[in-house]
């Protein structure tokens, strides 16, 4: 079995292995994926040392939950499983949704106990200390471990870390998605909380797969779905990954390892979490957390892909409208 370094997720948080699989795409978000590979995929992954595993009750609607069940079904206690509610609607953030989404949660993923359980978006109108109580009392119950919080303000963060204490964010962390530097990582930092990097490989732009329009399928769903997928924005984002590509191949890394080790690099409080179908891609992102980049390295990539590289948006309107109000002060 592979010894992936252990990192802890904030002051009080879980220990993880360095690099986490997040499970969103074993729902066919990105293309799609048969259930039985997906479970030989998690399987594998804990086989190889990972621990921390990322899913929500919104992939697939519970799709993705019941599958990871099905996979953890006699291995649960050998790693930390984290899920998330909310990101659906408003009004998901209200005490007896947030404990109703937890159970249904729980029967999906058959077990007892979240180890860290996420608000996905802010809800806008119920206040967050309202669902950070309902939080703090399924933590007193024994039903989650920790509390996370997903796509948050600073100020969001330090309101609701005054209630009960928040051990992670999820942040969208990438070389393609560096806005976290600016005020939410050093808040996070003085308060003693992890970052979870959610798609640290761009959604597949940092993965060496795609160099030019013609290898992403005119059918695949980010696309339409993604702005930075867009026939406006693409050639662009492409040119920036290539460059990014350059600099592992001069160093002789994957490019998908280079820019986990990137993420890594970024601190010991930060884990990666990226997701993967194929079992070479997943062997190849574990390898990252052995990766250390040297400073000339660090300092090609800063030049190449500073913060606001990547250009269009990150989600389509009405997601960047909920992100946007979860920002409010
Ligand atoms: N909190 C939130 O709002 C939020 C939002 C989005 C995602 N997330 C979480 O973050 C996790 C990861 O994000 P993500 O899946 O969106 O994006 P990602 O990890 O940045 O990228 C996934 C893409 O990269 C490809 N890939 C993975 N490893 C590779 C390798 N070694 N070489 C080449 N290509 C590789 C995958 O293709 P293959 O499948 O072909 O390997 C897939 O197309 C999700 O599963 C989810 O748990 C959270």
């Amino acid at each position: 079995m592979t010894v992936l370094p252990q990192r802890r997720l904030g002051a009080d948080g879980p220990l993880v292995g360095a690099v986490g699989l997040g499970t969103m795409a074993l729902s066919g978000i990105y293309g799609e994926v048969d259930d039985d590979d997906s479970v030989r995929l998690v399987h594998r992954a804990i086989d190889e040392g990972v621990t921390l595993f990322d899913t929500s009750d919104s992939y697939g609607q519970g799709h993705n939950e019941q599958l990871l069940g099905r996979a953890l079904t006699g291995r649960r206690d050998q790693i930390v499983l984290a899920s998330k509610f909310g990101i659906q609607r408003e009004g998901l953030g209200r005490p007896d949704r947030v404990r109703a989404a937890l159970e249904a949660s729980l029967r999906r993923l058959g077990t007892d106990h979240l180890d860290v359980y996420y608000m996905h978006r802010f809800d806008p109108t119920t206040p967050i200390e309202d669902s950070m109580g309902a939080l703090g009392e399924l933590v007193a119950e024994g039903k989650i471990r920790h509390v996370g919080l997903s796509e948050i303000s600073a100020a969001r963060l330090r309101d609701a870390h005054a209630v009960h204490p928040v051990a992670v964010v999820q942040q969208e962390y990438s070389l393609f998605t560096r806005e976290p530097e600016v005020d939410l990582l050093p808040t996070m930092r003085e308060l003693g909380v992890g970052l979870v990097a959610y798609s640290p490989l761009g959604r597949g732009f940092l993965g060496g797969t795609f160099r030019s329009v013609a290898d992403i399928a005119a059918d695949d769903p980010r696309r339409s779905r993604y702005p930075r997928y867009s026939e406006q924005n693409l050639e662009r984002n492409l040119a920036l990954a290539r460059a990014i590509f350059d600099i592992a191949e001069a160093r002789h890394i994957p490019p998908a390892v280079l820019a986990l080790a990137w993420v890594l690099s970024r601190g010991d409080d930060v884990v990666p979490i990226p997701g993967t179908r194929r079992v070479q891609n997943l062997m190849s992102n574990i390898s990252a957390a052995a990766v250390e980049l040297d400073g000339v390295t660090l300092a090609d990539l800063e030049r190449v892909a500073p913060r606001g590289a990547a250009v269009g948006e990150r989600y389509d309107e009405a997601m960047s409208r909920r992100i946007e109000r979860g920002e409010e002060t």
